[in-house]
């Protein structure tokens, strides 16, 4: 049987937990599961458990470029050849919920814009080699719809879809660069996680479930494409 390697970023909760857990549920996948503090990952220890040798966790902080590199180091140690699949820049922050233009606080936007953009860029520019001698050569930016100009999405949560504009871009740029490999812009809907936040309605089963049959389903042709969980393409 081929094995298909996962890495995710930001995977001790959240979109990126579940994400885990539902490719374990297959006995193709291998996952390398990164995150700041493995030490303090105690759902990610209890997974590894019940999948042997098939969940690596490893410390990933997507705004340092030295843990990074380590991170390159570890994971090589354990893909060899094989390199990486599916490249799951998941990590995020999301401070200023009721932010509008006129008011919103550029140090949030700093923090925010470094983070949900500089990290991605950080984290594929590392990871390239790995990504580019895999069978599948994919990098999946976690956006979401907020992101999307050409949804109306009105105006608040200004800082945080500033940023989710930006990493589109960036998708739509590494594809443009690199036609041999396939990027796409996710948005895995609105989730009951930490960040979703209290209103959210769906499930982060439900999300992730949608997000990785998208995933599944992949051609050449859809990549440089940002597309929602039900699978629907979105306008930039
Ligand atoms: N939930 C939603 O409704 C929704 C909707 C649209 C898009 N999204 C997107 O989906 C992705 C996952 O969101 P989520 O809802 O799962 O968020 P979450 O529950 O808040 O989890 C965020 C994850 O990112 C990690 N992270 C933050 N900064 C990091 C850094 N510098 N380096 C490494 N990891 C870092 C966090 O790790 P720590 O525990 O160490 O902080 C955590 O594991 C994000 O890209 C988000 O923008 C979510």
């Amino acid at each position: 049987m081929s094995k298909h390697i996962w890495l995710i970023t930001g995977s001790n909760r959240g979109i990126g937990l579940e994400t885990a857990k539902q490719l374990l549920d297959s006995p193709e996948n291998v996952v390398l599961a990164t995150c700041r503090k493995p030490s303090q990952a105690t759902a990610l220890a209890q997974l590894a458990e019940s999948a042997p040798g098939r969940l690596h966790v490893i410390e990933l902080d997507t705004n340092d470029d030295a843990s990074v590199r380590q991170s390159v180091e570890q994971a090589s140690s354990i893909v060899g050849d094989s390199g990486i699949d599916y490249l799951i820049n998941n990590a995020a922050i999301n401070e200023g919920m009721g932010t509008v233009s006129s008011t919103m606080d550029l140090d949030i936007l700093t923090r925010e814009f470094r983070v949900n953009v500089l990290g991605p860029a950080r984290v594929y520019q590392a990871y390239l080699p790995l990504v580019a001698k895999s069978q599948k050569k994919t990098v999946v930016n976690m956006s979401s719809r907020l992101g999307s100009i050409g949804n109306n999405c009105g105006t608040l949560y200004t800082t945080y879809s500033i940023t989710k504009t930006a990493l589109n871009m960036l998708t739509y740029k590494e594809h443009a660069e690199r036609p041999d490999l396939v990027f796409i812009a996710m948005d895995p809907g609105h989730l009951k996680t930490e960040l979703g936040g209290p209103t959210a309605v769906l499930e982060v089963s439900v999300g992730v479930k949608g997000v990785l049959n998208v995933i599944g389903r992949l051609q050449a042709e859809d990549s440089g494409k940002f597309f929602s969980f039900r699978g629907e393409v979105h306008p930039w």
